[in-house]
């Protein structure tokens, strides 16, 4: 633990002896010489370094499968669906599927890299192992947009439900002013009860999100089972009016529905079995919110016909008000969208506290970030995060914030279809509790698909991340080389 950076190849070299395994550096990354500049933004950490963090290893298969899930059926499929609709026409069933397909050549890549670097820390650690600290660094800064950017968005989606809810029921809601013409209030409270859930502990939360995931599991087979029933065919011609084009576009906007199934995958260290299951638990996941997402897609617009979804801000009630005519099933609904969009905040805000406990740990962001407190959580890093992203929900508007989020996500999704593919020529032999199938082809198709994603985003938005990365790199620039862990004793 305490060795010297520019050693990185040698100690895994050393390592090596002791574990009859091959070096993990990259590119000559830790060369005998002294670092020079580019060298060191080329530094790989052997996964092997990885020291224990004080986290809880109380995580077997379900609730990782959960963690996941939690993490991924929310805002997506209740709210960005009536906006991608319009675009795709009909279709909008096959964006899923393109969408879909996105993210699975990037899930198989990441079950791999879960399974081979078990830490916490996702895409962040992943290209730390492989693809070197200044990579890493930009991936890490991504995930801030995949993670504390998607509470902020997800939370915006979770007021429209709300609302809906409230005026379902007691036929009252909140005035436009406190729920996101001025301020999101809802927003901003549901962030800060998610945060004082994990503030109990991992367990805990562990457990509250495996009962909302099964909930909300459930209210949309519930929306499907009634939603059939409405079902008909002259709604869903013409199937796709705006063409491939339409398609693709809607597949850019519904990618945001996918964000997520790698949540497990942040676990890491908090997981019983990490090496099996968390690839299992990634492509488990990714299968079960394909299939509940073609369905619910399917038969909503084949139910009601895109006019109706488009320009609601709870458009799966609004599907079933049409469809039965009573208010009951859209008030099922809304409540349990209310629970389930709950659900994502709270394990979405998990990821991204986990995600900066290993950027801490690396000396990359402040030492702040990883201590961890009496429950056994990073306690202050839980609060700031908390904060930061209530702050954000309450004042950005959710579209822009669902375009930001995917942009990062695909960035960080490339650079993991990447990583298998440096991982195996640099430590073929690794233990690898899952193999991605195909490799190079699955990792390539699955970074073209993110670029081909990345290419149906508007370019207000790349140039957002444009901005959004220069201010990273500047930061890394002006803290995180010079106290990276690596770097010390350089
Ligand atoms: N996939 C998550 C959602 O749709 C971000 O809410």
């Amino acid at each position: 633990m305490g060795r010297e950076a520019s050693d990185v190849v040698d100690l895994a070299a050393s390592d090596d002896e002791a574990h009859g395994r091959t070096g993990y550096g990259v590119r000559g990354a830790g060369h005998r010489q002294v670092p020079s500049g580019v060298v060191s933004l080329l530094r790989t950490k052997p996964v092997e370094r990885t020291p224990e963090t004080g986290l809880r290893r109380t995580m077997g298969l379900v609730p990782l499968v959960a963690l996941s899930v939690g993490a991924t059926l929310g805002t997506g499929i209740f709210v960005v669906l009536g906006q991608a609709a319009p675009v795709a026409g009909p279709a909008v069933a096959v964006s899923f599927v393109v969408a879909a397909l996105a993210a699975l050549f990037s899930a198989l890549s990441y079950a791999e890299l879960a399974g081979a670097v078990p830490v916490s820390g996702s895409a962040y650690s992943y290209t730390y192992a492989t693809l070197g600290e200044l990579v890493a660094w930009v991936c890490g800064w991504c995930l801030l947009l995949e993670y504390g950017v998607s509470v902020a968005a997800v939370a915006v989606g979770w007021s429209g439900y709300l609302n809906a809810f409230l005026y379902a029921t007691v036929g009252w809601q909140l005035p436009a002013a406190l729920s996101g013409d001025v301020v999101n209030l809802p927003a901003a409270v549901v962030v800060l009860l998610a945060t004082a859930v994990l503030l109990g502990g991992a367990k805990e939360s562990a457990l509250v999100t495996t009962v909302t995931t099964v909930l909300k599991v459930a209210v949309l087979l519930f929306f499907v089972a009634v939603a059939v029933f409405g079902f008909q065919q002259e709604n869903l011609t013409p199937f796709a009016p705006a063409g491939v084009a339409g398609v693709t576009g809607a597949a850019s906007l519904v990618f945001f529905s996918f964000i997520g199934f790698d949540a497990a995958s942040t676990a890491g260290e908090e997981a019983r079995n990490p090496q099996k299951d968390l690839p299992r638990a990634i492509v488990i996941s990714l299968a079960i919110v394909t299939v509940v997402y073609v369905l619910v897609a399917l038969t909503s617009v084949g139910a009601v016909g895109i006019g109706v979804l488009e320009g609601s801000d709870a458009s799966l009630a609004t599907v079933l008000q049409h469809v039965t005519g009573a208010s009951w099933p859209s008030v099922v609904l809304s409540a349990g969208a209310v629970v389930a969009i709950a659900s994502v905040v709270l394990t979405v805000l998990y990821g991204q506290t986990r995600v900066l406990v290993a950027m801490s740990r690396d000396g990359l962001v402040p030492p702040v970030f990883a201590r961890i407190g009496p429950r056994r959580v990073p306690t202050a890093n839980t609060l700031i995060v908390g904060v930061a992203v209530a702050v954000l929900a309450a004042l950005v508007p959710l579209g822009q914030l669902a375009e930001a989020t995917s942009i990062g996500t695909l960035v960080a999704f490339g650079l993991v279809n990447v990583g298998v593919i440096v991982l195996r020529r640099t430590r073929p032999d690794l233990p690898r509790g899952f193999r991605t199938p195909w490799v190079p082809v699955v990792p390539l198709l699955g970074l073209a698909m993110c670029v081909l994603l990345v290419a149906g985003l508007a370019p207000v938005t790349w140039l957002a991340f444009g901005i959004w990365s220069v201010v990273g790199l500047v930061v890394y620039f002006a803290y995180g080389r010079r106290r990276s862990q690596l770097a010390q004793g350089e």
